[in-house]
Parts: C-alpha cells; structure tokens; sequence
C-alpha cells in the first residue's frame, strides 16, 4: 500500500464537485510514515477515538460491516458481537501494530467472524456492494484524499447500505503549514478539512442526505476543532461519481 502511495505523485483537488487543479503528494508519504510511527508507539490503553459511534450504526445479526482506520479494533470487536456469527466484521488499519494488536486481541477473545486487514482506506481491499455498513471513528481525518475515501466507501456499500463516522472538521481552512505538517496529521487535527468541504466531499460522491447524530467543539493546539457523528447512506439505484 506504501509502494502505491509512493508512485503517485499528484492527486486532484475538488472545489465542491468540480475538480480544479492538482497538488503532489511528495509529502503523503513523509505523513503516512509519521501516522505509522505515532500509531505503532501507542500505549495500549491509551484513548484513541474522537466519539464513538457503533451504536447509531443500529446493526443487525447477519450483516456484513467495516471498520476503517480500525486501531486496536475495539468497535471492530463490538460490530463483530452486534452481527453474529451469520455476519462478519473486517477490520482495516494502515498501521501494522495496530492490525497486529487487533487480530491478537480477537484471537484471545475467541471471536471467529472478525478479520483485520493492513491497507489504506482510500483503496479498500474489499469488492463492489460487499458491506451493509461502514463505521469510522477518528481516522479518515488522517486520510489526505478525503474523496477517495468516500468513493471507496460507496463503492463496498451495497446499495441502501449506510455509514456511521465519528470524524474531525473545522469551520474555517487550517493554516497551510499546519495541512501540511506530518506531526499534525498524525495527531488527529492537522487533516481536518472544513465542513463545508467535507459536505461537498460527500454530495460529490452521492451521499446526498445526511443525519448529524452528534457534535461538539474544542480547541487544539490553539484551533477550534468540530467533532462530529454523522450518518450516510447509499441510495438504492444509481451511481456515484467516478
Ligand atoms: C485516532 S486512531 C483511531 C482508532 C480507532 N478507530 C479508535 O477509535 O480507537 C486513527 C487510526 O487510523 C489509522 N489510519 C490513519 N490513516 C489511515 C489510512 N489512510 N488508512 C487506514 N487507516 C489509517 C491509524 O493507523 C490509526 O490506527
């Protein structure tokens, strides 16, 4: 997934849904090295989420969900207990530590439906329509390509299939310097975006209608911070963008 990240070299940039430039992604892998690093050096006990949100995700026995940017795979766990053993939970982390810690952790819990996969959320090793659900909790802040990460999320959603995300955005732009700052990134503010273009993120991709479950606001590193829970879901015909 590195190797993949590493040969490209320039990423589009989209102004709601028009795509208007391009910026390199020199610096992706310097970030991801540095999200990498900060991960495999957490406690592990230490807190790592931003809200929480498998219980608005309303799972049922039978279903089939993931977990992007999974960590130690504690609401992974959760999803996998809430959809049984007719359903089945994946788990997917960029970090190895972290996949590594997971998978031990489901192993001495004895929990069979559950399978925890080292990879990048903007290119999701899982195929077409294969998920009911997606959560995400804290992570896709990390990701620099907010719009892949939605693609990817519409793209294993069966259709009528939902999303919770518990995720970090701000009102105004961060600073350039802070955007592009791998310490920032790595601890959960530097990614941010605003909400205006995380909507935009969204509609463009073909999440049109939103349910804002919770939201709360706080001051990091001097920047006001919005912690939000919110819900999408895939319509039941038609496409999204490509
Ligand atoms: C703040 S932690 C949240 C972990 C977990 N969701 C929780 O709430 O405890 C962010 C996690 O996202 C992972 N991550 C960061 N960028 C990622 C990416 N592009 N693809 C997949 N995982 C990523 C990190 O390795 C880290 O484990």
């Amino acid at each position: 997934m590195i190797e993949c990240l590493r040969t490209r070299e320039w990423r589009p940039v989209w102004e709601g849904n028009q795509l208007s430039g391009a910026v390199s992604t020199a610096g992706t892998e310097r970030t991801t090295g540095r999200i990498i690093t900060r991960y495999s050096n957490e406690d592990e006990n230490s807190n790592l989420s931003c809200g929480g949100n498998i219980s608005y995700l309303r799972l049922e026995p039978g279903e089939k969900v993931l977990d992007l940017g999974c960590g130690r795979g504690t609401e992974t766990l959760q999803a996998a207990e809430a959809v049984g053993r007719q359903g089945f939970a994946w788990g997917l982390d960029l970090t190895p530590r972290m996949v590594e810690l997971a998978t031990e952790r489901a192993r001495s819990e004895k929990v069979g439906n559950v399978h925890f996969l080292r990879g990048s959320m903007e290119e999701i090793p899982l195929a077409d329509a294969a998920l009911d659900a997606v959560l995400s909790n804290c992570a896709i802040n990390h990701a620099s390509d907010k719009l892949a990460v939605y693609r990817e999320i519409f793209r294993v959603l069966k259709p009528g299939g939902r999303f919770v995300v518990s995720d970090i955005m701000t009102d105004t732009p961060l600073p350039q310097e802070i955007k592009e700052d791998p310490e920032a990134v790595a601890a959960c503010f530097g990614g941010a975006i605003t909400v205006r273009e995380y909507e935009d993120t969204l509609a463009a991709v073909g999440f049109a209608e939103l349910d804002i479950f919770k939201e709360r606001r706080y001051l990091k590193n001097g920047y006001e911070m919005i912690s939000r829970t919110f819900q999408g879901r895939k319509p039941l015909q038609g496409k999204g963008v490509n």
